[in-house]
């Protein structure tokens, strides 16, 4: 199962592709997860990636595509894995097609998760997550049993550095720029499934399995 998550920041991909990954058996893949914890660890490529992330900009594509494809071929994705967050630009998602052909792999759907953007703002600025287990929370629609400390391990939640209103709308005008394009491509290509997911989570949750499945179209 090879499955690419696509929606602007906020729209539950994260959320989503770790709930999908569980029950499917498949890694999560999330380039922003990976950056973030590249700049944490203060390295060449986290002092590269921290330029854009805190401008709510794009990492070059051929960055990027390095480090897909390389994660893409660690035995854990022998049966497939779930892309939350990449492919973002047209460059992207063709040379990603492309690495695919070479090793006879196919992608099976690529599954756009389509919320407002002012439900995004709202989400994103009540966003919560663990800096050491990654769990993310929301202070309005999932809260932690404990204010301000992680259900699953304890640690304190942390807000990240672009969940700003200003990088928020930021983040979304660079997806309505470089990353919407590629919902025309992938429908085009046959791939492209869309899910709701202005709806509770138990309910998103439900439609994008059946979606990812093929029980619904
Ligand atoms: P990345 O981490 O991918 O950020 P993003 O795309 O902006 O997505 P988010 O993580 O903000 O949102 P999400 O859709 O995962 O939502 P979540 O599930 O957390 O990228 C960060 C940066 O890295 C980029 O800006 C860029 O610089 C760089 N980067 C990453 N990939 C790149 C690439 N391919 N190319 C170039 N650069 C790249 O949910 C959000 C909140 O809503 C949570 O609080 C959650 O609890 C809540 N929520 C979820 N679903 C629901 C629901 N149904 N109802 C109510 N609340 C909900």
């Amino acid at each position: 199962m090879r499955l690419v998550m696509l929606g602007p920041p906020g729209a539950g991909k994260g959320t989503q592709a770790g709930f999908l990954s569980e029950r499917l058996g498949v890694p999560q893949i999330s380039t922003g997860d990976i950056f973030r914890e590249a700049v944490r660890q203060g390295g060449e490529l986290g002092m590269k990636a921290r330029e854009y992330l805190d401008r709510g900009e794009l990492v070059p594509d051929q960055v990027v595509l390095e480090i897909v494809a390389r994660r893409c071929l660690e035995p854990d994705c022998s049966q497939g894995f779930i892309l939350d967050g990449f492919p973002r630009t047209l460059p992207q998602a063709e040379a990603f097609d492309a690495w695919l052909e070479e090793r006879n792999l196919i992608l099976d759907s690529v599954i756009e998760i389509d919320v407002p953007d002012e439900e995004i703002v709202r989400r994103l600025i009540n966003r919560r997550s663990c800096p050491k287990c990654c769990t993310v929370y929301n202070l309005i629609s999932n809260p932690p049993m404990k204010s301000g400390v992680c259900d699953v391990c304890g640690s304190n939640l942390v807000q990240r550095d672009d969940d700003t209103e200003r990088m928020i709308r930021q983040r979304l005008r660079v997806y309505q720029k470089e990353t919407q394009p590629l919902v025309e491509y992938y429908r085009k290509g046959g791939k492209l499934r869309v899910v709701q997911g202005n709806a509770p989570l138990q309910v998103v949750k439900e439609n994008l399995l059946k979606v990812s499945l093929g029980e619904l179209v």
